[in-house]
């Protein structure tokens, strides 16, 4: 998707849609008066009742034949006086979308004016980048109902003073959208093409510029002395990965913020083996790998001056003779040893190594993000990401970061209390701790692994991707990593 910026009279703009914003309280924006003026489409529409006037709510309009717009798309934005919301946007630019989707529209104007407590740019942000996602599908395994969207090309009519803000906005709302995109899309391919492998070609495929990319292999993965990592992939006939990628847009001396992301490219569960039902749900299990390798492409696209490293702990958990056993007892990069007693508790093996890792980067920060627990997603549901951090300046910036983006995690406890769980007879300490608690239990065990920075994890089991007919991944929490790394939608 392109978009652009424009500015002159509206009308003379040869389009296959005009969108102009209308307010609850009834009232036009400036370019929709002018045009009612002429054409007396937005006022008969509001007669008709044709519009109720919630934020959101579309209403198409036919012009004249020989108008250089082909169709008028009404949108409402919401109530006016700065009183429209960034979610406002967001919902408005969803319904836009989903209005045009269906129909042959290869190209549309959109007649903007900010009425909202957000700054241009931002405004901008939010079109390109709902924009970009909205109109996201997923045909990669499919040869039938393939349904791509006929629009290629937004272009913003706006006061010829503020384009610059306008561009620059929809220049980064389309880079978030694309690593948005491509968190959902790795997320949605099956586990039979999205492998450790193939998630190594894709980082590998975005080295370039300022992001370098190394690729370690199981004997280098060994060397580095991650038994832990490799007692999850001892079951795999697929090779695992640890990619490490770094984005250098700042100087050397300036610390990076480390983000690690689960890379279970499918969960089994292993000897202790899941139930069937929705088990095909974990091939999602390296959402966490794909939200970094969506920030990625992000960071790629936009060059901010900040590092960021970005680490993927890749393998599958498999059940096999040669897979780990319930009871075996394995020693992780750091040195400390675990008993392995449910080989279901595999994402904070694959993590503990990789945060161990994390260390040689002298971090800024370190932020791991993993479907992790089954019971974060009973604690919290579907709409907040689990946060945990052993430092409340990070947790705070982090929440902050979740409410600006509209991707919203929740903080809950690293309580001492909650360490005793871990106890073992036989190594330094046991995988899991029962059932009560089991998301904060599991971040109790990171955190035995990162007490040489300050650090948070989040928990995306629950916000990751959806089940039941909207089945698919969703690019969470990509939003808010860019929101706190750049400032994706606060400028
Ligand atoms: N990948 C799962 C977590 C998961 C389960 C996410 C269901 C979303 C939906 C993870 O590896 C896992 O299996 N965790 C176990 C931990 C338990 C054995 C302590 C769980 O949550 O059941
Ligand atoms: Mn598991
Ligand atoms: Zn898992």
């Amino acid at each position: 998707m392109e978009f652009s910026v424009k500015s002159g009279q509206l009308d003379t703009l040869r389009t296959d849609c005009l969108i102009v914003q209308v307010y609850a309280d009834k009232t036009l924006s400036g370019a929709a008066k002018v045009l009612d003026k002429k054409y007396q489409l937005i006022s008969r529409l509001i007669e008709l009742n044709e519009l109720t006037l919630k934020a959101g709510q579309c209403a198409w309009a036919l012009p004249p034949s020989g108008t250089a717009f082909k169709r008028l798309l009404v949108v409402c934005l919401g109530s006016k006086n700065n009183a429209v919301t960034s979610q406002d946007i967001r919902t408005s630019v969803q319904a836009v979308a989903k209005a045009l989707k269906g129909k042959q529209i290869k190209n549309a104007v959109w007649s903007v004016e900010n009425a909202s407590s957000v700054a241009d740019n931002v405004f901008a942000t939010l079109i390109a980048e709902t924009f970009v996602t909205s109109l996201y599908t997923y045909q990669e395994t499919k040869t039938q109902n393939l349904s791509t969207p006929a629009l290629t090309k937004l272009t913003v009519h706006s006061d010829a003073k503020l384009s610059s803000a306008w561009r620059s906005g929809l220049q980064q709302g389309k880079a978030t959208g694309d690593g948005i995109n491509t968190a959902r899309h790795l997320g949605n391919l099956p586990g039979n093409i999205c492998t450790p492998t193939y998630l190594a070609k894709k980082a590998q495929s975005l080295a370039g510029g300022k992001l370098t990319v190394n690729v370690l292999d199981e004997k280098q993965i060994a060397k580095l002395g991650m038994g832990a990592f490799l007692s999850v992939a001892a079951g795999s006939d697929q090779p695992a990965k640890f990619i490490v990628m770094q984005y250098r847009g700042a100087a050397a001396s300036v610390e990076p913020v480390v983000l690690v992301g689960k890379g279970i490219t499918f969960d089994t569960g292993g000897i202790s083996i899941k139930p069937g039902p929705a088990m095909d749900e974990m091939k999602f299990d390296m959402c966490g790998a794909a939200s970094v390798l969506g920030v990625m492409t992000t960071l790629k696209q936009l060059q901010p001056r900040i590092n960021v490293v970005g680490l993927i702990a890749a393998t599958e958990n498999m059940p096999s003779g040669k897979a780990t056993k319930p009871g075996d007892v394995v020693t992780s990069m750091s040195g400390q040893t675990i008993e392995i007693l449910n080989t279901d508790a595999e994402g904070r093996l694959v993590l503990c190594d990789a945060l161990t890792y994390a260390e040689r980067f002298k971090p800024k920060a370190v932020i791991d993000i993993a479907t992790l627990t089954g019971a974060c997603v009973i604690a919290l549901g579907n709409h907040a990401s689990g946060l945990y951090a052993n430092d409340q300046a990070l947790a705070d910036e982090l929440l902050a970061a979740g409410q600006a983006a509209h991707d919203r995690a929740w903080q809950m406890p690293l309580w001492d209390d909650y360490q005793k769980a871990l106890d073992s007879n036989f190594a330094d300490m046991a995988n899991v701790g029962g059932r009560e608690g089991g998301s904060i239990t599991a971040a109790c065990f990171l955190s035995r692994y990162t007490k040489n920075y300050k650090w948070a994890h989040l928990d995306i089991a629950g916000t990751a991707w959806l089940g039941g007919g909207a089945k698919g991944a969703t690019g969470r929490p990509v939003g808010l990593l860019l929101q706190y790394l750049i400032g994706a939608y606060t400028g």
